[in-house]
């Protein structure tokens, strides 16, 4: 019998996280009579016992919030707690205590709103004896599983907007402007706003590509008079027979890899072999925030409504999906056993070379 649910935002925030508390909150309320707890800061609230109750007043207001009303953090990991002790970074299993605060607060579920991370340790926490369930979220929409994360959505609009803003100054300048966008190891945030952007070349982790195979994309643009061109690249995007280029470690993050830059050597290099001016604009964080469009306030609704429903018949341990454009649920490890990453053969790909998009392969 639940009477107590906890709820936890963990990892990186995206626009919609407020939209899911909010459903999550009122469905609980209003179907089944149950008490919600907000947990703060994430993992980081179960471990040092941070959080008050939420009740519908709490949620009210908050669906076009970007944000969480909960915070986050995407460092904290009750089962390796990082912390500087003496000028070391040191690593302890504090997942005892953070079932400790479960007991206390009288939890008998907890909704573990997050990605990868987030939902990984979730399911370690189950298996202590917490009864959980999982709701999707990154902007990143790599999780495997489910058809789209919300969040993706309007990280792809803010891409999209800013394509807009950017085209008008490269044309007039004759530029070529380089955007770098998130995505971690995944390239969807850079296909879906290079395409809808109207991007000339958009390149993605999943397809290492040629600087020759840009340039001469850039190069053939402005033998049919487009003096000017927008190239989006994914922070995940390497030259072939290169690594990664990665900006910063975050030791004490379970990813400690912050991905960036490889959108300036792009623009460096398009400037130094074409002679066509280029500029950087690297869209970074501005992709996570803001009000979440439609779709995905629509989307984190039906998530939210539905791990309640879940809660309710038992189905611990599952993760809300969407498959197929119906609302259902997987296993959390299911979702958390590899990324979702753009296949080679995906028809979107299809779709953009078919219309002179280049992906900086050979195969324009
Ligand atoms: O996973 C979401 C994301 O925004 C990635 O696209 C990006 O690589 C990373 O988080 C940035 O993390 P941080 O907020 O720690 O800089």
């Amino acid at each position: 019998m639940i009477k107590k649910i906890g709820i936890l935002t963990g990892g990186g925030d995206c626009p919609g996280l407020n939209a899911v508390i909010r459903a999550v909150v009122k469905g609980a309320i209003r179907e089944f009579g149950w008490s919600c707890f907000g947990i703060h800061d994430g993992y980081d609230g179960l471990i040092h016992g941070k959080g008050r109750m939420l009740d519908s007043s709490s949620v009210s207001n908050i669906l076009p919030i970007g944000g969480t009303i909960l915070g986050t953090s995407n460092t904290a990991n009750p089962f390796e707690y990082a912390s500087m002790r003496r000028g070391k970074l040191v690593k302890e299993d504090l997942s005892g205590q953070a079932m400790g605060w479960v007991k206390k607060w009288k939890l008998d579920a907890l909704v573990a709103i997050g990605g990868d991370g987030t939902l990984s340790i979730a399911r370690r926490m189950q298996k202590l004896g917490l009864k959980v369930v999982g709701i999707p979220k990154t902007i990143d929409n790599d999780l495997s599983s489910t058809d789209i994360t919300f969040g993706h959505d309007t990280a792809t609009q803010i891409i999209s907007d800013a394509i807009d803003r950017l085209d008008t100054t490269a044309q007039s300048h004759h530029r070529a402007i380089v955007v770098e966008v998130m995505g971690r190891y995944a390239g969807w945030l850079a296909l879906h706003g290079g395409l809808s952007g109207g991007g000339d070349v958009i390149l993605i982790p999943e397809i290492p590509f040629s600087m020759d195979a840009v340039i001469r994309a850039i190069e053939l643009r402005t033998d049919i008079g487009r003096r000017f061109s927008i190239v989006v690249v994914a922070e995940g995007a390497r030259e072939r027979g290169k690594g990664l280029v990665v900006r910063r470690r975050i030791e004490s993050s379970p990813d400690p890899i912050r991905l960036g830059g490889i959108g300036q050597t792009v623009a460096d290099e398009i400037e130094h072999r074409t002679g066509i001016s280029s500029r950087i604009v690297v869209l970074g964080h501005l992709q996570r925030g803001g009000t979440p469009t439609a779709f995905d306030r629509i989307l984190a609704t039906r998530f939210g409504s539905h791990a309640v429903h879940l809660l309710r018949r038992g189905r611990f341990g599952r993760m809300v999906a969407l498959r197929n454009g119906r609302i259902s649920d997987v296993p959390i490890e299911d979702a958390v056993k590899k990324l979702k990453l753009v296949p080679r053969k995906h028809s979107l790909l299809e779709s953009a070379r078919s219309i002179g998009t280049s992906f900086g392969d050979e195969r324009e």
